[in-house]
C-alpha cells in the first residue's frame, strides 16, 4: 500500500521530532502493510516546509531505512494549506512547494479549519490548467463541509480529488468526521485514502481505513482505490 499523507519527516513540522521517531513510524508502517511513502510536512503560515528542505529531509531519511533494513521507499510532497489567495499565488510563483512524488502531478492542499476559502475554484482551475491535479486533504475533518457539502461538491466537478484519513474512518477524529467520511465513501466520493500520520500514538493505520473502506464500498473499488494512488508515485 501507499500512504500519501504522513508527517514522517524528522524535525521540520509538528510531525516526527527526530530520526528515531521518523524510522519506528516507518516500521509501523511497514508492519501495517505500506512499501511506498509520499512524505507530507505541512506547507502553511506555522511551518514553511519548503521543496529544497523535503527533498534533502528525504534523502537523509532514506538512508537511514535502507541502513536499518526498513523496506519503505519515500517519495517527496507536501501539505499545503490554503492560507489565502496571496499566499498561495506566491509560493506556486515560487516554487516552493513540492507536489507529490517524482512526476509531480498531483498537489495535497488543505483548507484553513476556521472557514472555507472561497478563492479555492479559482485556484484549483488554476492548477487544473497546468494538468496538476488537487488532493484535497481531509474534507470529512472540517466542520464548513460537513455542515454544507455544496462548496465540496463544486471541488469535484472540477476535478478535484479526495483524501479520507483512515483515522476518520475508524473514530479516531470524532463521530461527525466519522459519519461524514462513510458517507463521502457511500456515495463514491472517495479518492484515496491516507494516515495523516504524526508520531507513534497518531500513527500510520492505513490497513484500518481500508478495510472500513472495502467494507463500505466493496473489493472491486478497493482495487480501483488503490490503483488509482499507485499512479500518484
Ligand atoms: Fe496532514
Amino acid at each position: 500500500m501507499i500512504d500519501m499523507h504522513i508527517h514522517i519527516l524528522p524535525g521540520v513540522d509538528d510531525g516526527a521530532k527526530n530520526l528515531e521517531e521518523s524510522v519506528a513510524m516507518a516500521r509501523i508502517a511497514y508492519a501495517d502493510g505500506i512499501r511506498d511513502i509520499v512524505v507530507t510536512p505541512h506547507f502553511n503560515g506555522t511551518f514553511l516546509t519548503t521543496a529544497d528542505i523535503v527533498h534533502r529531509k528525504v534523502e537523509e531519511l532514506q538512508t537511514e531505512l535502507d541502513r536499518q533494513g526498513v523496506g519503505i521507499r519515500l517519495h517527496p510532497g507536501n501539505e499545503v494549506r490554503l492560507e489565502n489567495r496571496a499566499f498561495f499565488d506566491e509560493h506556486w510563483r515560487k516554487r516552493s512547494f513540492a507536489y507529490l512524488g517524482t512526476p509531480g502531478a498531483y498537489l495535497l492542499f488543505e483548507e484553513r479549519w476556521t472557514d472555507y476559502d472561497a478563492d479555492t475554484p479559482e485556484i484549483v482551475q488554476r492548477l487544473r490548467d497546468a494538468d496538476i491535479t488537487p488532493v484535497l486533504a481531509h474534507p470529512e475533518r472540517h466542520f464548513f463541509f460537513r455542515e454544507n457539502p455544496e462548496p465540496l461538491m463544486r471541488l469535484l466537478e472540477l476535478g478535484v480529488w479526495t483524501q479520507v484519513s483512515a483515522d476518520s474512518l475508524v473514530g479516531n477524529s470524532g463521530p461527525e468526521a466519522q459519519q461524514f467520511g462513510r458517507w463521502l465513501i457511500e456515495a463514491g466520493l472517495v479518492h484515496t485514502l491516507a494516515t495523516d500520520a504524526h508520531n507513534l500514538i497518531r500513527k500510520p493505520n492505513l490497513s484500518a481505513g481500508m478495510a472500513v473502506f472495502e467494507a463500505l464500498a466493496g473489493p472491486a473499488e478497493r482495487a480501483k482505490l488503490e490503483a488509482r494512488m499507485s499512479g500518484i508515485v
